[in-house]
C-alpha cells in the first residue's frame, strides 16, 4: 500500500476512535487516592500507558530508533552543508515509514497519540520537499526544532506496557 493511502486509512481510524473516547470521557472508577497507590506499585511515572503486544512494541521502537537516526543523518548532512542529505534523511522519517505498520496499533494507542504520529511523519515529509528546494539553516533548524517538539511531548504523555 503507499504511504497516501495509510494515511487516509489511519486517519479514517483516528475518526472511528474518537467516538469511542467520548463514550469513555469522565469515566473515574477507583478513588484518585487507590489509583495512585496501585500506580506507584507498578512502577507509575504518571503518562499514559498504551498496551501492546511484544511484536508491536518492537515495532514501535524500532520506528522510534529510525526517527532518532533521521536526526542525526539530518543535523550531520546540515552541519556538512548538504542538502541532499537532509532530504534523504527527512524522506526516511516521513510518511513511507507507515508501510508495515501494525494497523492493530493506532486501533489501541489514544488518539492523541496516534495524530501526533501521523502529524511528526507529515512534518519530516515537509523538511524533505523544503530541503530539496535548498532551505536555508535557519529553516532546517527551525523544522527540526519543530519536529523535536513533537518527540518530547509525546514521549512526556505516554509509555508502552505490555498487553495483558
Ligand atoms: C506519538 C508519540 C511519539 C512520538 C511523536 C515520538 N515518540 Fe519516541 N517513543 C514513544 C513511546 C511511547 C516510546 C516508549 C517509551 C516507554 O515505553 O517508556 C518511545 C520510545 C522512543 C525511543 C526508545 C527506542 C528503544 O529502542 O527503546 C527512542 C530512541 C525514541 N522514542 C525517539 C523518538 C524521536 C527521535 C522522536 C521524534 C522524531 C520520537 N521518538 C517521537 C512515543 C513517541
Amino acid at each position: 500500500m503507499r504511504p497516501a493511502k495509510i494515511s487516509i486509512l489511519l486517519s479514517a481510524l483516528l475518526l472511528t476512535g474518537l467516538s469511542f473516547a467520548n463514550a469513555d470521557a469522565g469515566k473515574q472508577a477507583t478513588p484518585a487516592k487507590a489509583q495512585n497507590a496501585v500506580a506507584d506499585a507498578a512502577g507509575d511515572d504518571g503518562r499514559e500507558p498504551i498496551a501492546l503486544t511484544a511484536s508491536e512494541r518492537s515495532h514501535m521502537l524500532q520506528g522510534m530508533r529510525t526517527y532518532l537516526e533521521a536526526l542525526q543523518g539530518i543535523t550531520e548532512s546540515l552541519a556538512a552543508n548538504k542538502p541532499d542529505g537532509v532530504r534523504d534523511y527527512a524522506k526516511r522519517a516521513g510518511a513511507e515509514m507507515l508501510q508495515g505498520t501494525p494497523l492493530s496499533v493506532p486501533l489501541k494507542a489514544p488518539i492523541a497519540f496516534t495524530a501526533m504520529s501521523l502529524n511528526t511523519h507529515e512534518k519530516f515529509d515537509v523538511l524533505a520537499g523544503r530541503a530539496a528546494k535548498s532551505a536555508s539553516r535557519a529553516e532546517v533548524l527551525t523544522a527540526l526544532a519543530d519536529i523535536m517538539t513533537n518527540c518530547t511531548s509525546c514521549h512526556a504523555a505516554y509509555r508502552v506496557v505490555p498487553a495483558p
